[in-house]
């Protein structure tokens, strides 16, 4: 359970994340998830708030977890969907039945890869998506809930749900 008040915010690592490090080096990098997740951590406790970073191959627990977010007393989400990007309608409709906001982040540029990594079926449902900046990526997806919904939902605005809403 997550304490309410300090700013919590769930980072969720889906499948094949827990080799990072030894996986695709010249892709992913050479630093470890748990080197990831102590950054983060760091970054999180450097501006009053706190991450908790969890990792699964599997769809329906990261399913699971999307979905008690809110009850477990997370205010936003930031998550890397491995794979499931690309293809996991239940994913995507679980960010879609929530309404904290969710920053998709990717280590590596998925726009300048192969082709079937180009489409993200989460990116609809997301508020915003952050790619290519490698480890840091989830720390700017960090400040992208900090400073932006977050900020705002503390100042008593409703945050908004998508970035990306048509205007009528
Ligand atoms: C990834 C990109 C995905 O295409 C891939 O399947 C991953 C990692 C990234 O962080 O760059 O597992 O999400």
């Amino acid at each position: 359970m997550a304490r309410r008040g300090n700013r919590p915010v769930l980072v969720l690592h889906g499948p094949n994340l827990n080799l990072l490090g030894t996986r695709e080096p010249a892709v992913y990098g050479r630093v470890s998830l748990a080197e990831i997740n102590r950054a983060i951590q760091h970054h999180a406790a450097a501006r009053g708030a706190r991450a908790v970073c969890r990792q699964s191959n599997h769809e329906g627990e990261l399913v699971d977890w999307i979905q008690s977010a809110a009850r477990e007393g997370f205010q936003a989400i930031v998550i890397n969907p491995g794979a499931f990007t690309h293809y996991s309608i239940a994913l995507r409709d679980a960010i879609a039945s929530i309404s904290l906001p969710v920053v998709e982040v990717h280590l590596s540029n998925v726009h300048a890869r192969e082709e079937f990594r180009r489409h993200s079926v989460i990116a609809p449902a997301a508020t915003g998506q952050i790619s290519g900046f490698g480890s840091a990526s989830y720390l700017l997806g960090l400040d992208a809930v900090l400073q932006g919904p977050m900020a705002r939902a503390r100042a008593g605005r409703r945050a908004p749900r998508r970035a990306t809403r048509r205007a009528r």
